[in-house]
């Protein structure tokens, strides 16, 4: 269940921490391991402060926040919508039901960043120390957006991005990006960069 390359890192933090010689806490959930999903709930007191970058509120602004909200009731229960339209849909702590996990609701953080419980965990270990902070699993790219925005989408549509040279098609990364990777954070913090495959200089969480 846990992805092999994650299994190091997983070792590494039982060790770190001693969970290992409780057996309780080991199975108490998947939160401890750090494979869990935690929801945008717990990412937004560190990362909306305007001299580290107002995450939250760019993110809120999106059509990822709402993306739930485009549902009827109906299409509220049916599976074949919730895998794109919820966070973490059948992995632990994702999207199970409305009535169960209404914060998992819509395409969050986690959507893109991967599972935060480990992030969050040794964010709040290391409040004092960022540079140690265990990093979210995924580093967004053109094939993270691409497992949501393809032709499986009943929306779908080969003409919905028309790129400069008039090229048409479903999704373009080029022109999807600005609207859903924070470039105006980026921006307000004076880490402009045209180039959106450029890894940012980091933005610690004081
Ligand atoms: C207790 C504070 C805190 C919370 C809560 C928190 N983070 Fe972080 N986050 C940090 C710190 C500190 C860093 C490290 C900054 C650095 O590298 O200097 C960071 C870094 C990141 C990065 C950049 C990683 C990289 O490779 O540079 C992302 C993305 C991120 N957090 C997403 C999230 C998400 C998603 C959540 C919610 C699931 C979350 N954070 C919750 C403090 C927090
Ligand atoms: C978990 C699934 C998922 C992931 C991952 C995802 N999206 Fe989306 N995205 C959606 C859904 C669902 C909508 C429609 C929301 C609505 O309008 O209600 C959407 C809407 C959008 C829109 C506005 C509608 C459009 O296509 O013109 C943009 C732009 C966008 N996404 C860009 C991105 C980019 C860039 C990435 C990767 C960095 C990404 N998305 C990753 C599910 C996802
Ligand atoms: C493979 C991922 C995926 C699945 C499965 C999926 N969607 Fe979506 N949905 C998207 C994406 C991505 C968008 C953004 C537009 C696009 O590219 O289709 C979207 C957009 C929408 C929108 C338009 C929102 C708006 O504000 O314009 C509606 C409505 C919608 N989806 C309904 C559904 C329903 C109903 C189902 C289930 C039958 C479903 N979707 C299943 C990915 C998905
Ligand atoms: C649609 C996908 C998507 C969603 C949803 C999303 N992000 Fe991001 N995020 C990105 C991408 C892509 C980047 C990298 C931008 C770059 O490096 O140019 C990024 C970068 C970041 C960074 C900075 C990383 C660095 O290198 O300094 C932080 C912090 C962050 N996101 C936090 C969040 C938080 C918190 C949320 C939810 C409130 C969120 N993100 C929602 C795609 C997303």
């Amino acid at each position: 269940m846990i992805p092999s390359h994650l299994r190091p890192l997983l070792l590494f933090t039982l060790l770190l921490f001693g969970v290992f010689l409780n057996p309780v806490s080991l199975g108490a959930s998947d939160a401890e391991s750090g494979i869990a999903y935690v929801g945008e709930s717990r990412c937004k007191a560190c990362h909306n402060i305007p001299k580290t970058g107002l995450f939250h509120d760019d993110w809120a602004a999106t059509a990822h926040a709402r993306a739930f909200d485009a549902l009827t009731e109906d299409e509220r229960r049916n599976p074949q919508c919730l895998e794109c339209h919820t966070t973490g849909y059948g992995a632990p702590g994702g999207f199970v039901s409305l009535a169960e996990t209404p914060k998992m609701a819509n395409v969050q953080c986690e959507s893109c960043h991967g599972p935060g419980a480990e992030h969050l965990a040794s964010a709040i270990r290391n409040m004092r120390n960022p540079a140690a902070v265990v990093p979210p699993p995924t580093v967004p790219d053109e094939m993270n957006c691409r497992g949501c925005h393809n032709e499986r989408s009943p929306t779908w549509r080969e003409d919905r991005y028309v790129a400069p040279n008039g090229k048409k098609s479903g999704f373009n990364y080029e022109m999807a990006f600005p609207r859903a990777a924070h470039v105006d954070v980026f921006r307000a913090l004076g880490q402009d960069d045209p180039d959106p495959y450029q890894p940012r200089v980091r933005v610690p969480c004081e």
